[in-house]
């Protein structure tokens, strides 16, 4: 269980103290892929399913090692792999999924609330893997601990995410953790990428990127989602780039200690220039490597393991 319940389906409504059970759960994690045999019998019959109804690298690949670190056994389903390309709905692809008996459903769906119906549906527990441009909680919750491994902390850092808040399922994951840990989080990006009701999650809209980034402990910088077309909300991704992308320069206004993020695939150029994504404020492949100690940690909660690490 996390936070008392058996899903995981968005970060809103988690208390401070759900989201440190994970992230120490996930210290002990980090520490097995450390290891020369890179494997513990943990979730040993278990069975994962990773429902991936949309492109991912990271999510799905992190899912599966994790899952195969625990000994569970994973079974991957891709879209154009399944039969709703027959025209079988989602919940009867659930329902007959349901009748094979998995722990734990991941699910990665370009419709918003797709977890959460599925997770009406099953008896086991649902794990949401991205949904449309809602949530992205596995997401944020490496995020979370890949500030609290190079801050040490998260209460009362600023954090400064920045681009289409609109789009972004990673953004509204990060903007519920980060304000329960105690974080200042500020968004900025083009007015059209940012929705009126971002501050009633809990940031502060800043007026300029400039602005935005002064004194920052964290920059986590956004992808433009050209699938969910991002770009019909700025004049050019030349100029996108120029007036929000991040690079050395723009990089001064924060403090000297600054990490930076991006959750990938990155569009090198538009929102991140190749010198800071590849320089030493960087953390992004940092996020990636935490990415399946985070996720080993979300299963084996789900799964029913407690705060102790099972070796
Ligand atoms: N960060 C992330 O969700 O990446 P993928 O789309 O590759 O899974």
């Amino acid at each position: 269980m996390i936070g008392g319940s058996k899903h995981l389906l968005g970060l809103d409504g988690y208390s401070a103290e759900d989201i440190i059970k994970v992230l120490d759960v996930a210290e002990g994690m980090k520490e097995i892929s450390t290891r020369k045999i890179k494997k513990v019998p943990t979730l040993r019959g278990k069975t994962i399913i990773n429902l991936f109804f949309e492109p991912s690298t990271r999510t799905r690949m992190s899912f599966e090692i994790a899952a195969k670190r625990l000994s569970a056994d994973t079974v991957n389903i891709s879209a154009s792999a399944s039969s709703t390309v027959k025209g079988e709905t989602l919940i009867d692809t659930a329902r007959n999924i349901e009748s094979m008996v998995p722990d734990v459903v991941v699910i990665r769906h370009k419709f918003s609330g797709a977890p959460e119906m599925l997770s009406r549906y099953l008896d086991c527990s649902v794990v949401n893997a991205g949904d449309g441009s809602h949530q992205h909680p596995s997401q944020g919750l490496l995020d979370l601990f890949t500030i609290r491994e190079k801050k040490g902390t998260i209460n009362g850092l600023k954090v400064v995410i920045v681009g289409d808040i609109t789009h972004s399922r990673v953004a509204r994951s990060n903007i519920y953790g980060l304000s329960s840990l105690g974080a200042k989080v500020v968004v900025s990006g083009p007015m059209t990428m940012i929705p009126p009701e971002i501050e009633g999650l809990g940031a502060e809209v800043a007026p300029s990127v400039d602005e935005a980034l002064m004194d920052a402990d964290v920059i986590m910088m956004l992808r433009i989602q050209l699938e969910r077309k991002s770009n019909s909300l700025i004049p050019s991704l030349r100029e996108y780039a120029r007036f929000f992308g991040l690079n050395l320069d723009r990089l001064k206004r924060a403090k000297e200690d600054v990490v930076v993020m991006h959750p990938g695939p990155i569009n090198r150029g538009v929102e991140i220039s190749s010198d800071v994504a590849d320089g030493p404020y960087s953390v992004i492949l940092d996020q990636v490597e935490n990415g399946v100690a985070v996720r080993m940690a979300i299963l084996y909660l789900l799964s029913g393991g407690g705060d102790e690490v099972v070796d």
